[in-house]
């Protein structure tokens, strides 16, 4: 006789074989996924710095739009938007800073990083945000719209070809120029 055990709870399939060809689903997050989001900064950057600063970000109050990726329940991917400022000879300018951005290893080069950074930066631009400001990888930016020489008049302790701006709206960073002040959890980086 052949013996059948139920497992008591549900096993996903992709847990145990991932399917690769799956399409993300772009997400707020919740309370919940926040120890997910944990392990997925900490694995993809082999570090608990981005993971720290997530979280001073969100318990500081800066966090202002943070996506998972989501592939039948497992989340694999994370990116965070925090408010900031340029500040200028005139005043300042209200700005966001996207980081960190991480997809677990096993997921990488699938096109979650861009799905989260696209549906982030549409969700920004529908609320009204104007600026855009990152540092990474100049060609995986490059490809989603962020350009150094946008950066060009903006002064900051990251400058240099890794240091990126986008305007949401075709004006947008028109004649801005001044100095990136980034939430205090940045100083801790
Ligand atoms: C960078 C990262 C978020 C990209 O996410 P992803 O889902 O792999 O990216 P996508 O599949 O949408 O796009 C792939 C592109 O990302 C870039 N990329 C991916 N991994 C990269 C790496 N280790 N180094 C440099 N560029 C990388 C490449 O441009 C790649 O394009 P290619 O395959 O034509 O070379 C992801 O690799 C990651 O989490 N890396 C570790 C953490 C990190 O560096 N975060 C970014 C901080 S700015």
């Amino acid at each position: 006789m052949v013996r059948v055990f139920l497992l008591p709870y549900p096993v996903s399939r992709t847990k145990c074989f991932p399917d690769l060809s799956m399409e993300p689903r772009i997400r707020i997050e919740t309370e919940m996924d926040q120890a997910a989001i944990r392990d997925i900064n900490v694995t993809a950057f082999g570090s608990e710095t981005e993971a720290d600063l997530v979280e001073d970000l969100r318990t500081e109050g800066y966090a202002r739009l943070s996506l998972v990726a989501e592939i039948n329940d497992v989340l694999t991917g994370h990116v965070l938007f925090s408010t900031m400022s340029i500040k200028g000879e005139y005043g300042a300018v209200d700005a966001l800073a996207l980081a960190p951005l991480a997809v677990r290893p096993e997921w990488q080069r699938r096109g979650i990083g861009s799905r989260l950074v696209e549906d982030g930066l549409e969700q920004c631009r529908k609320a009204g945000c104007q600026i855009v400001l990152v540092v990474g990888h100049p060609k995986f930016y490059g490809r989603l719209g962020f350009s150094a020489k946008l950066a060009e008049a903006i002064a900051s302790p990251y400058s240099g070809e890794t240091f990126m701006a986008q305007g949401l709206s075709p004006d947008a960073l028109r004649g801005v120029k001044g100095t990136a002040q980034y939430p205090q959890p940045f100083s801790l980086l």
